[in-house]
């Protein structure tokens, strides 16, 4: 690629830059077309949100049914490119009928770290800092007064020791409510509203002075019973309830014991959270970044649900994860799709959002589990992906059932037999 061509960028309209880059790429004209089609979000508003914008990209937007928190009815929106994510979430949540899923969630606290370096003795440096603990807080709200307002605001810190190989550093938490929203914007701010103070009280140099994504103050959780007569499974004989949750309970401990299988139990867990968090346009990466993180705080990698059988014999499931999520700011409020999801949600609090979704990452672990403990989870997995790869071969409207429902038959399921099957049903009709 001729990168000359591209200097300026950023500074061309979003027409300049797909003439451009269709001629250094040689698209055509149908994939201009479809960088072109912008869907709801509209290319005015994607080129305000980040930069060197050519169009935008698309998810199919599913609803995950069935889910009783707490005793309330929703319907959950869900972004995704997997098959059978929402309709595992979905029976899960099912299955966990009548009693449905009991959450709880802390309030919605974030940390801001302040890096402080160059400075003479920790102790003194530290007492000073607590001493004027209630003039740093101030300095940090002095700004906000909207969060404020709500409730919100910074409202303690923390002062920690890092031993480094370059010595050692004091590292700031600023404990900061942030009400309804993610929160990264406020917390940045009064974390460079206070770096000149607390250079003046320690004699040191602040260097970073950032959010934390181990959001670990902010901890969301959810708990579901799933009795064992529902989880009674029957397709190849019947399995009895009891077995599923012992077998359940050993893939479980599998992954608790084992770095390998935790990563694909938490993968499964985060499906489902992602979409949701997708679905409400919020920050995907802060999510993953706190899941993971938190899940690896003890120095073991381990499950972020827990699973265990109560005194009826029937499996207890459990999560508990960070969540920094928010029903304000950022793209909850510029992407259109975004505002519909909340609507249908219907949270009221960015708690009940975190709620809600960990309710979410629960059912969708129980789902994988049940499914790899009993039939695999291949069989199910394998319909939607041979309607999909039905699509990729070029079948349209009634043709994608046809050549997906040959291939499961036959077993044989790939692209170049999708293609062969619709040869076949394109000649004979
Ligand atoms: C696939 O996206 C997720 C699973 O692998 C999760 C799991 O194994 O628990 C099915």
């Amino acid at each position: 690629m001729d990168n000359s061509k591209l200097s300026g960028f950023y500074r061309k309209s979003p027409a300049e830059r797909l003439e451009i880059i269709r001629k250094m790429a040689k698209l055509t004209k149908e994939e201009v077309g479809i960088l072109e089609d912008t869907g709801s979000l509209g290319m005015e508003t994607a080129d305000m949100m980040i930069e060197n914008v050519v169009g935008t990209s698309e998810l199919p937007f599913g609803l995950g049914l069935h889910f009783l928190v707490n005793g309330k009815e929703y319907a959950i929106p869900m972004c995704i490119e997997e098959p059978s994510v929402v309709a595992a979430a979905s029976f899960a949540a099912k299955l966990a009928r009548p009693g449905g899923f009991e959450t709880s969630s802390d309030d919605p606290l974030m940390i801001g770290q302040i890096q402080i370096m160059g400075f003479d003795d920790f102790e003194k440096a530290k007492e000073s800092i607590l001493k004027n603990k209630e003039k740093i807080i101030s300095k940090a709200n002095g700004r906000d007064s909207v969060l404020i307002g709500l409730g919100g605001g910074a409202k303690d810190l923390e002062v920690r020791k890092i031993d480094s190989e370059l010595g050692n550093m004091i590292v700031v938490h600023l404990l900061v409510d942030v009400r309804d929203a993610m929160g990264a914007n406020a917390v940045n701010t009064m974390c460079e509203e206070v770096a000149p103070f607390l250079e003046d009280l320690t004699g040191g140099h602040v260097r970073l002075k950032i959010i934390s994504n181990l959001a670990d103050k902010r901890l969301a959780k959810a708990k579901a019973v799933w009795g064992k007569e529902a989880l009674e499974y029957s397709t190849k004989g019947l399995v009895r309830g009891e077995e599923v949750v012992d077998a359940i309970l050993e893939a479980y401990h599998l992954a608790a014991n084992d770095p390998y299988r935790c990563a694909t139990h938490n993968k499964g867990i985060m499906n489902g959270i992602d979409a949701v968090v997708i679905a409400t346009g919020n920050d995907f990466r802060a999510v993953e970044a706190g899941a993971h993180s938190y899940a690896g705080i003890s120095g073991k990698y381990t499950p972020l649900t827990k699973y265990y059988k109560n005194e009826e014999g029937d499996l207890v499931g459990e999560i508990e994860l960070p969540l920094a999520v928010g029903i304000v700011g950022g793209a909850t409020r510029t992407k259109p799709e975004a505002k519909v999801a909340l609507k249908i949600l219907g949270v009221k609090t960015s708690q009940e959002l975190a709620e809600v979704m960990a309710a979410v990452g629960l059912a969708q672990n129980f789902a994988a589990l049940r499914a790899l403990a009993t039939e695999g989870i291949q069989r199910g997995h394998m319909r939607l992906h041979a309607k999909n790869l039905a699509v990729t071969a070029g079948a349209k409207g009634n043709e994608v059932d046809q050549v997906s429902g040959r291939m499961i038959e036959e077993k044989k399921i790939s692209v170049s037999r999708a293609k062969d099957i619709l040869e076949e049903i394109r000649r004979h009709s």
